[in-house]
């Protein structure tokens, strides 16, 4: 790279993900995930480079340029990617972070990786930004990052956005490395969460945890400042709407619910494959409501998208046989000679697809037991302009506290999510148009142009 950025995006995962084929052929596919979904947009606006893995262990790639900036690939040897990624990020820190949802485990020498890899992180960054660039750190697995970063570079403008909830300080206080992560995060001028009660966790550890003067969202770090507040992300709205409504999505939709054989109600599910959606519980529920005969199989149809995701952590293989078990229980009950009730495809699609299925489901399962935000949910929502569509929301999801018109429910509460899927399902139209309008009017006006400039913003502010 011989042009140093004055953007810098650093990100575990770059936003393509390099996968070889088994003749060897190489190809790039858009990497899982809402970060990515969410980044994307941005990096097209600002230009500047992303620093961030390829997604394929031990392999050395090139920069290059993408969309109109620059990609800077970071390597993973085996061994790293199974104690850094699969190890503390996806074992540790991504079940710690969700409320325990599933055990954490600990181990040091996942700690070292992760270490290590941060410093390879930090470094990649640092010589790729301009003087005095803006450098934005992404998410839980380079908490290091920041810190790292400014004592390679302190000229730099450094900010950190975490994507998944910031645990309770009990729960966090669990963590050996607790104090280590606090500084480097510290080490941001502001760190940016999805709700306000994810900062307030922060800063009470850091006024519990560490030396450092903390009044209200700022912190004191020997001589530069920390702020720490909520900025909830989004989707670019307008994006979806205008594919939602495109020639190629409205066909692709039809020919969908012709192949469904054209049911009276679509309910559906989209979520990485991953024990923290709540997917156990949403089958569950809709599995009993079929078994009561509440939902007709010859009249409704519940389809569920799955994307594969870490695939070998022990949680996630153990969750895939689970649904499998689920889903083909379920159908070989309940279903007739024709269509299952439960359409279940473990695969990713490409977005026009995610588009025409948002486009024919009556009701969206947004149900997870704990999210940073939940993108899905806001991409449904922009995917109904004619204010048709009803959406059933986790309260225990960022997304939540914005979309307060949407069907809340407690996932672990089975009879509660089944007596509001029904209610969402036959609540007259005018009640589901009044709620969608709602809906629209949030994700409509809170795009993620406004949580960039808002974020990018304060930090310019805060940086100086
Ligand atoms: P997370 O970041 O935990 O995966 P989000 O709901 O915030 O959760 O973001 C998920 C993103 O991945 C969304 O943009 C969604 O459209 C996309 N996605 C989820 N499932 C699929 C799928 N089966 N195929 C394609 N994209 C998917
Ligand atoms: O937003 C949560 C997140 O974990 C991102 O950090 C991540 O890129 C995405 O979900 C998908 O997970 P992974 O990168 O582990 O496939």
């Amino acid at each position: 790279m011989s042009e140093r950025a004055h953007f810098v995006v650093v990100a575990n995962r770059l936003p393509v993900d390099r996968v070889v084929a088994d003749d060897g052929t190489v190809d790039w596919n858009t990497s899982p995930g809402g970060l990515v979904t969410a980044l994307e947009p941005v990096m097209r606006r600002e230009g500047g480079a992303w620093v961030g893995w390829h997604g394929a262990p031990d392999e050395e790639v090139q920069p290059f340029t993408h969309d109109g900036y620059a990609i800077v690939p970071v390597p993973l040897s085996s061994s790293e990617f199974e104690e850094y990624y699969e190890g503390f990020s996806n074992a540790t820190l991504w079940p710690l972070f969700h409320d325990t949802v599933a055990f954490p485990e600990f181990h040091r020498e996942w700690w070292d990786a992760y270490l290590i890899v941060n410093r390879r992180f930090a470094e990649a960054a640092a010589e790729v930004a301009a003087e005095g660039a803006t450098v934005w750190v992404q998410d839980y697995q380079l908490q290091l990052v920041p810190r790292l970063l400014r004592e390679l570079r302190p000229d730099l403008k450094i900010g950190f956005f975490l994507h998944i909830p910031f645990p309770p300080v009990e729960l966090f206080l669990q963590l050996p490395w607790r104090r280590q992560i606090l500084e480097g995060l510290l080490g941001a001028d502001l760190v940016g969460f999805q709700v306000a009660g994810a900062a307030s966790n922060f800063l009470r550890l850091v006024r519990l945890r560490t030396e450092h003067k903390v009044e209200r969202h700022h912190v004191q770090v020997g001589d530069h400042v920390c702020r720490a507040k909520s900025y909830p992300i989004s989707i670019d709205t307008e994006g979806f709407r205008e594919l939602a409504e495109s020639p190629a999505a409205i066909a692709e939709a039809e020919a969908l619910l012709s192949d469904l054989g054209h049911p009276k109600v679509v309910l559906l599910g989209v979520d990485r494959l991953d024990y923290t959606k709540g997917l156990r519980q949403r089958i569950r529920a809709v599995g009993e409501l079929f078994a009561e005969g509440r939902l007709d199989p010859a009249e409704v149809v519940f389809m569920q998208v799955a994307t594969p995701s870490r695939e070998r952590v022990e949680e996630y293989r153990r969750l895939r046989d689970d649904i499998d078990l689920l889903v083909g229980r379920i159908n070989s009950e309940f279903g007739g000679v024709g269509r299952p009730p439960i359409v279940y495809r473990h695969a990713g699609f490409p977005r026009q697809t995610m588009a025409a299925m948002y486009r024919i489901a009556d009701v969206a399962l947004v149900t997870p037991l704990r999210d940073g935000m939940n993108l899905v949910a806001k991409e449904y929502v922009a995917c109904h302009p004619g204010l048709d569509g009803a959406l059933v929301l986790s309260e225990f999801a960022g997304a939540a506290r914005e979309l307060k018109q949407a069907y809340l429910v407690n996932p672990y509460d089975i009879n509660g999510m089944k007596d509001v899927v029904m209610r969402a399902v036959e609540d007259p139209p005018e009640e589901r148009r009044k709620r969608m309008r709602a809906l629209q009017k949030q994700v409509g006006t809170h795009t993620i142009d406004a949580w960039a400039d808002n974020f990018l913003g304060d930090l310019k502010h805060y940086a100086r």
